[in-house]
């Protein structure tokens, strides 16, 4: 299936993503609550679980990976597998894994149910389950689970809650309600269980533990009556949006006001101007009405002066009448005084 040897568990096809590698990589790894013990995997695909959990084995552990790799089973259950894992072939399984490990687990090929013949009881720090997700399957598997985890074990479920598996749904909660499987946390895919009485110390470990790993962060859930942690992916930060942020926008609308004053002020210029050119129009035709007042004026000056002068003249003629006449002197006088 994997045409090129994988150089990590991120070239192995499966479904095991992020929050659930980091998760359980807490859960393998020293900070959990029981930090030894043997190793259990059902359903292993093409193995990209396989080999993060491969990764966590320890001197004196035993890791024993359990899949049909393509074996007979019920008609449910083939028909299911027939849709998924139809070319899955034990040979891809241990070419993948020994990509990335120098030994094979212990594999089993049969059914989940199994697995309680091949690990000893109560020897099991961390277990998987990923085989069958029809109902059946996994109540059996989670009697296992009860049957080979160690005091302070996890167990984990994959597909708890999707779509596609009321099946494990079913069967999850039902232990978790009436069969004493409690749960520590739950991812999108993944409940992570145990069957200690005290739950707290398995979850505040993974509390303290999640905020090292990138991109993830926790929620504290309550339901049944107990606190459950939920290991949520955070976005990643996004890159610098290309688009105008609101400063740009707010500087371009400055920008803008800007030159819609300037062009304002423009037309109240243009405004002043052309009341001005009425202005100017205006005192032309003033101008040019007192220039004819003006010259009615100068008319009338000219035609006063004119009569003023003819009237010196008929006076001074009048005048030499009188002294050639022999008037009196108070004629004379009278004459003079106009
Ligand atoms: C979802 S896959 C496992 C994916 C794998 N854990 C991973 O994360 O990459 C389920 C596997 O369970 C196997 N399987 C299905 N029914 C099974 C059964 N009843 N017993 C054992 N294995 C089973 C299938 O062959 C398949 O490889």
């Amino acid at each position: 299936m994997t045409s090129e040897k994988p150089r990590t568990l991120h070239d192995i096809p499966g479904w095991f993503f992020w929050p659930d590698q980091c998760t359980f990589r807490h859960f393998l790894g020293k900070e959990a609550v029981r930090s030894e013990g043997n190793l259990v995997e059902l359903g292993t695909y093409l193995g990209r679980s396989a080999v993060l959990v491969g990764d966590y084995l320890q001197n004196g552990e035993t890791f024993t990976a359990l899949d049909l790799f393509g074996g007979s089973t019920d008609e449910h259950n083939k028909a299911e597998n027939d849709g998924s894992y139809r070319n899955l072939t034990r040979e891809a399984f241990e070419a993948n894994y020994l990509a990335l490990h120098d030994e094979l687990p212990v594999i089993v090929q049969d059914l989940s149910s199994a697995i309680v013949d091949h690990v000893p009881p109560g020897s099991v720090r961390f277990m998987h389950i990923d085989a069958s997700h029809l109902y059946e399957h996994v109540v059996v598997d989670i009697e296992s689970a009860r049957t080979l985890l160690a005091p302070g074990g996890v167990v984990a479920f994959d597909d708890f809650r999707s779509e596609h598996t009321p099946g494990v749904s079913a069967a999850v909660w039902e232990a978790v309600i009436g069969g004493g499987l409690r749960p520590i946390a739950t991812t999108s895919l993944k409940m992570y269980c145990t069957f200690d009485e005290d739950v707290t110390p398995h979850r505040d470990a993974l509390e303290r533990a999640v905020p090292e790993y990138d991109e993830l962060s926790t929620v504290m859930e309550r339901y049944l009556g107990q606190d459950v942690l939920r290991v949520v992916r955070t976005e990643k930060p996004k890159p610098a949006s290309k688009a105008p942020g609101v400063p740009d926008v707010l500087a371009k609308l400055g920008e803008l006001e800007k030159q819609l004053t300037a062009a304002d002020a423009g037309s109240a210029q243009l405004e002043r101007l052309d009341q001005q050119g009425a202005r100017l129009q205006q005192i032309e035709r003033d101008l040019s009405q007192l220039q004819t007042l003006r010259q009615r004026l100068d008319d009338l000056e000219g035609y006063e002066r004119a009569e003023a002068k003819h009237t010196r003249k008929q006076l001074a003629a009048l005048r030499e009448q009188v002294r050639d006449s022999g008037f009196s002197g108070r004629v004379m006088r009278r004459l003079r005084k106009r």
